[in-house]
């Protein structure tokens, strides 16, 4: 009030009459916020602690970021998880990689210390590299949500449920195993969570959980011994429950989310300055190839693929995972994709490729023949022109030796090759899962927390009334 009058007043003497037009509003204003202070005064004296209590909590509910959001996750009984893992060495397949477990599942450190060879990734963004393996994320997804900001011990209170069951973890378990002993533990959650009080408020279409294997693996398709995988997804419980896995098959009730790649920073701060990196990167070889052929698979393309790539005198770089002992070496792996310009990503024994992730978080631009190896899949995280950032070359095409892949790539100009690129830095934080504890402004919309967003926005579709 004391600025208000003097100021006012002030202006008025030098003004004269004609600002007052324009001031008496503003005293109108004023006599009517006090009327205002006034009825709020009569209405704290007067109206009853029911109605004020009622206000407070619409206001608390008006400020609570998290409302919506709330998620609740089950206290499951170990054998659905950590038993899972407690004998992790006596699986075959997980033999030797038992240490893929340690720090959340991202797997060990990379140090400098481990390489003799200086990269320039590890030098500038020392702590946030890992060597992770493919099939960790129901561990990296259960710690992820330990940490959600909008996590709830109170289930009436969340909007979805999530299961943090090893699904995959189970599946390890199977060779050499009848479907009858396959379905087990599947069929034991079912019952567990069907019995609980959560379950009854939709019969599990506010459930979801995570597959850190494909999705196939989890739809067998007979009863017999000799097929693979079991049927999860074709118990009556699980058919009602939302399933994020690595690669699905079935676009129901699935959806595919990235696989963990090998960086997982803490901050915005370390994702931009990996970027400008990225940007910045002289590239020597037009394309190039990690992996290994499948001579196995009549339909593989992989064979003409690597033959294209030999014969372009210098211009692909192919390492070979067959006879090369580096491509489990994220630092070998990341130096050859930080050198390319184009990444070919030719399907191997299932659609998708971890190689994918790996290949665009170094600023490489994909190379796909086929529409399932992302298009198709990771439909969250990905622009919906995939001409943007991606390349695609039919896979029926280089079947016939209808196309020279180098003749392709290197009729495409400067500036579309800078244009997906650029498209392909601003993909890397959708993809990345960044370390758990990361809260507060410098959080990023990580691969993580896009599938939240996503699965919140699914499970309140059911809650809509059908007309
Ligand atoms: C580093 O170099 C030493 C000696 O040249 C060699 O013995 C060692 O295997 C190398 N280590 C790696 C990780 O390449
Ligand atoms: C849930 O309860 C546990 C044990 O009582 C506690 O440690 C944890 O912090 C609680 N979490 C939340 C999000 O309230
Ligand atoms: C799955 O959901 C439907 C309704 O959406 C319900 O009728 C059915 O009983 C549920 N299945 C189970 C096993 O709870």
């Amino acid at each position: 009030m004391e600025k208000f009058n003097p100021r006012k007043n002030k202006i008025v003497e030098k003004q004269g009459p004609k600002l007052w037009l324009a001031i008496s509003p503003t005293l109108v204003f004023y006599f009517l916020y006090l009327f205002q202070i006034n009825q709020f005064v009569t209405y704290l004296l007067f109206s009853d602690k029911a109605t004020l209590n009622i206000l407070l909590k619409a206001k608390q509910e008006g400020t609570d970021t998290c409302a919506g959001r709330y998620i609740y996750m089950h206290n499951l009984p170990s054998r659905f998880n950590d038993d899972l893992i407690k004998n992790c060495e006596a699986y075959i397949e997980l033999r030797n990689k038992c240490n893929f477990l340690v720090n959340s599942g991202f797997g060990p450190r990379i140090s400098n210390d481990d390489h003799n060879q200086t990269t320039q990734f590890l030098t500038t963004e020392t702590g946030s590299w890992y060597s992770t393996n493919q099939f960790m994320l129901e561990v990296i997804f259960r710690e992820k949500m330990r940490h959600y900001g909008c996590l709830t011990n109170d289930s009436s209170l969340s909007s979805a449920v999530f299961v943090p069951f090893y699904a995959g973890f189970d599946v390890r378990l199977f060779w050499g195993y009848n479907v009858k002993q396959r379905d087990e533990l599947g069929e034991d959650l079912a019952r567990w969570l069907s019995g609980r009080p959560e379950w009854r408020r939709m019969y599990g279409r506010d459930h979801f959980f995570v597959a850190g294997r494909v999705g196939r693996d989890f739809r067998r398709l007979s009863d017999q011994d000799s097929d693979w995988g079991n049927k999860l997804l074709r118990l009556p419980e699980f058919e009602n429950m939302t399933m994020l896995s690595i690669e699905t098959n079935s676009w129901s009730n699935e959806f595919a989310v990235p696989y963990p790649s090998y960086f997982h920073p803490k901050s915005e701060i370390d994702v931009k300055r990996w970027q400008r990196q990225v940007r910045m990167k002289q590239r020597r070889f037009l394309f190039s190839f990690v992996g290994a052929p499948r001579p196995n698979l009549k339909e593989s393309i992989r064979g003409e693929v690597i033959s294209q790539c030999l014969a372009s005198q210098g211009k692909c770089k192919f390492l070979n995972c067959e006879t090369n002992k580096y491509c489990g070496d994220p630092v070998k792996v990341m130096d050859v994709f930080q050198d390319s310009v184009f990444c070919l990503q030719p399907p191997g024994d299932t659609p998708t490729r971890r190689s994918t992730f790996d290949s665009i978080l170094a600023g490489c631009i994909p190379v796909f023949f086929n529409r399932d190896s992302v298009y198709n899949q990771y439909k969250w995280f990905f622009p919906k022109d995939h001409t943007k950032y991606s390349v695609y070359i039919s896979e029926e095409d280089v079947k016939i030796g209808k196309v020279s892949i180098e003749n392709l790539l290197i009729m495409i100009s400067e500036e579309r090759i800078l244009s997906m690129r650029n498209e392909v830095e601003k993909i890397i934080p959708k993809i990345i899962y960044t370390k758990p504890k990361v809260v507060g402004p410098d959080k990023i919309e990580d691969a993580f927390e896009i599938a939240m967003a996503r699965v919140l926005e699914r499970v309140s579709l059911f809650k809509m009334p059908r007309i």
